[in-house]
């Protein structure tokens, strides 16, 4: 499992305590930056992450930034991924068993570092259910073709 993580200034403390997570998760990590906290735009960082998930140059993607909110808009333009903005547990079990999500997006100045943890955690180890979940991400997929043409 290749993951690529990113945030913008306003994510990297909780970027820095989740990497040990992945390390504790045996999941191979690839951080694309921002590498300091010095302001940035969170569109920057969002784009890297989420076309190495688009194009399939990683299994998954993790992005942070303050609300969450701007890196899952841009995330959510890339053909193929399917992010999901998480503050519990639950919705990041569900993500995962519904709708596949393949990027987890995180709101570093909402949630404390323990909750994250036990995000990080239920995502990577929870599977895709299929069945009626997976005719829905076709519906999706197919909606992604119409308008991309
Ligand atoms: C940065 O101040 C903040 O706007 C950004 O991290 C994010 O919350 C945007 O959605």
């Amino acid at each position: 499992m290749k993951v690529a993580i990113g945030c913008d200034h306003a994510g990297i403390a909780m970027k820095n305590e989740i990497i040990p997570i992945l390390e504790e998760l045996d999941v191979d990590w690839e951080d694309f930056g921002t590498k300091c906290e010095e302001s940035c735009d969170y569109p920057d960082y969002g784009e890297k992450v989420s076309e190495a998930v688009s194009k399939g140059n990683v299994d998954r993607g993790i992005l942070i930034c303050g609300t969450g909110i701007g890196m899952s808009i841009v995330a959510n333009k890339f053909p193929g991924v399917r992010a999901a903005l998480c503050s519990e547990d639950y919705s990041a079990k569900m993500s995962r068993m519904h709708n596949d999500a393949n990027l987890l997006v995180l709101p570093g100045r909402i949630i404390n570092g323990k909750t994250a943890e036990e995000i990080v955690k239920v995502w990577f180890k929870t599977d895709f259910e299929g069945g009626r979940h997976q005719r829905r991400l076709d519906k999706i997929k197919a909606i992604e073709s119409r308008i991309n043409k």
